[in-house]
């Protein structure tokens, strides 16, 4: 599995407990989050980190902001994103069972970094089931084909 880390500012302590994650773990991944020197803008991090999961490049996306809600409003109008902003594990779970979300969105001022772990570990984990899922999922996609 490929995945791509990408977080603004806001979300340095929590990018840094994923890369430990990710290391531990043996996962091949590439970091493309701020400097963090200064404020900066999340859908410049998001939209191109997206880009690079729908195009087949990285299987796997996770990005980081204060909230997880800019990153994952962005990510998710990129067209094949299905990106989960997930605060919880059993959330976190399901997210892969039911929605095969491809993208995970983390906000740092919601929660810490220990649960944070917990969260990445699960969604990394966990299968999508397919099935009825998988129909309900490809009506999203050809909504997405509709609508271009
Ligand atoms: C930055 O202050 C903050 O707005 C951003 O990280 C994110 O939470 C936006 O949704």
């Amino acid at each position: 599995m490929k995945v791509i880390l990408t977080a603004d500012h806001a979300g340095m302590t929590i990018r840094n407990e994923v890369i430990s994650l990710l290391e531990e773990k043996g996962i091949e991944y590439e970091d493309t989050g701020c400097d963090c020197s200064s404020s900066v803008d999340y859908p410049d991090y998001a939209l191109p980190a997206a880009k690079r999961v729908a195009s087949g490049e990285f299987d796997r996306g996770i990005f980081i902001c204060g909230t997880g809600i800019g990153m994952s409003i962005a990510a998710n109008k990129v067209k094949g994103i299905r990106c989960a902003l997930t605060h919880d594990v059993y959330s976190a779970k399901l997210t892969r069972q039911h929605n095969d979300s491809n993208v995970l969105a983390l906000g740092e001022r919601v929660v810490g970094p220990g649960l944070a772990r917990e969260i990445v570990n699960v969604w990394l984990e966990t299968e999508f089931e397919a099935g009825r899922h998988a129909n309900r999922i490809g009506k999203i996609a050809t909504y997405e084909s509709d609508s271009e």
